[in-house]
């Protein structure tokens, strides 16, 4: 297998090769480093063609629309979708809440999801109708069939995520497809935490959406994307209306919709976010995922490895079989020590950036029966070395205090 590059990818992100001075970035499931193709694509929009999309009769529109609608291309290919069936939203929270807000989600209905989910795959629900949550089984996996005995017959969605952004666990999707579809139910797949970190195939899953967002994948802020499948989306009512979703508006203000996806991108959306998505998937792309996954997967092991010799850690563990994405919560074993303070020393004084707290998943920490964890979260640009810094950090500054 050849070696994965990982020096020349790092010499593509500005910030490892001239602003980093020492430190490590260790809060990549929060978001994602930028390279120099993204950050030079979103330039290139805003200072040589910006120009409104669909709507302009000129150079600068048409040039705009055409980097806009090639990211959609860039997506749909990625993903193994049909162009149709790519909306650009914000992220992963507004695709979800377009979702929500959008299948006619009655009172006395309910949906089906699982402890493990982000408070973004259960917020849109628990607004609008009754959230029933599946437990973890003793491997930290969601229970499929516990999931199953949730549905009855107010059930309107079966929602999953496919990498927790605490365990870092991967789920089987497909089976949660699988099993909701028995049910003629949809099912929605979180892929927050996976875009950057292995190939997602929407055929091979069967999922009806999937919300990713795309700052955690190297895009910028402020451009997401709702994978649907077209008749799902055909489905669905839009979130927003106005000016660009629509064909025709008459006196009496009737409207006709245009086709997916284009109805669901109401108003003029962050361009330049969409075109540095692209321009970000590209790089993905050309890295290749599986690539990614497997120098990913060296890292993890390392940083397993090298933090269970580090006794004054209590660590967030799953099944030892289980794919997970290079990420590990801990917490200091030692009450006095709090795992936000243990991130500010480590930031402070040893340059590795986390993060501390419940993750945005309260629900999942009351399941666990724990407290606020520290999380140190790498990417596929994140070197061996940069894992024995951070366990060497950990070390220190935990016996400091001793
Ligand atoms: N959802 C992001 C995280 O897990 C912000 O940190």
């Amino acid at each position: 297998m050849p070696t994965f590059p990982v020096n020349q990818i790092r010499s593509e992100f500005p910030w490892l090769a001239e602003h980093a001075a020492g430190r490590i970035a260790a809060d990549n499931a929060a978001t994602s480093l930028k390279p120099r193709t993204v950050i030079e694509a979103v330039a290139r929009y805003l200072g040589e063609y910006s120009g409104n999309i669909h709507r302009g009769h000129h150079a600068l529109s048409e040039q705009a629309s055409a980097a806009y609608e090639g990211s959609r291309h860039t997506l749909a290919r990625f993903l193994g979708a049909r162009r149709a069936e790519i909306v650009f939203v914000r992220g992963t929270t507004e695709a979800i809440n377009l979702v929500a807000a959008g299948v006619g989600l009655q009172a006395g209905d309910n949906v089906v999801a699982t402890v493990l989910e982000h408070h973004s795959n259960l917020l849109p629900w628990s607004a609008r109708c009754q959230l029933r949550l599946a437990p973890l089984d003793e491997q930290g996996l969601p229970d499929l069939a516990a999931a199953e005995r949730l549905i009855d017959a107010r059930t309107r969605m079966v929602t999953v995520t496919a990498c927790s952004n605490v365990t870092g666990v991967q789920v089987p999707v497909r089976a949660w497809a699988d099993m909701a579809h028995r049910h003629g139910l949809p099912v929605l797949v979180d892929a927050a935490q996976s875009l950057a970190h292995t190939a997602i195939d929407v055929a091979a899953l069967d999922c009806d959406f999937l919300a990713a967002s795309g700052h955690k994948a190297l895009g910028p802020p402020g451009a997401g994307l709702l994978y649907g499948k077209r008749e799902a989306l055909e489905r669905l009512t839009p979130l927003l209306f106005g000016g660009g979703a629509v064909g025709k508006v008459d006196l009496d203000g009737s409207f006709e919709l245009r086709d997916v996806p284009w109805r669901f991108e109401a108003g003029t959306p962050d361009i330049a976010a969409v075109i540095g998505l692209g321009a970000a998937i590209e790089m993905l792309d050309q890295i290749g995922m599986d690539a990614i996954a497997d120098h990913e997967t060296t890292l993890g092991r390392a940083l397993d490895e090298l933090v269970a010799t580090i006794p004054e850690l209590a660590v967030v563990t799953v099944g030892p079989g289980l794919a997970r994405a290079p990420l590990l919560c801990v917490r200091p074993r030692d009450a006095s020590m709090s795992a936000e303070v243990l991130a500010r020393v480590l930031a402070d004084s040893f340059g590795v950036l986390t993060r501390a707290g419940h993750h945005c998943a309260h629900p999942l920490h009351q399941a666990l029966g724990i407290g606020p964890t520290l999380r140190i979260s790498l990417a596929f640009y994140t070197t061996v070395d940069d894992v024995e810094t951070i366990a060497a950090a950990l070390r220190s500054a935990l016996r400091r205090r001793s």
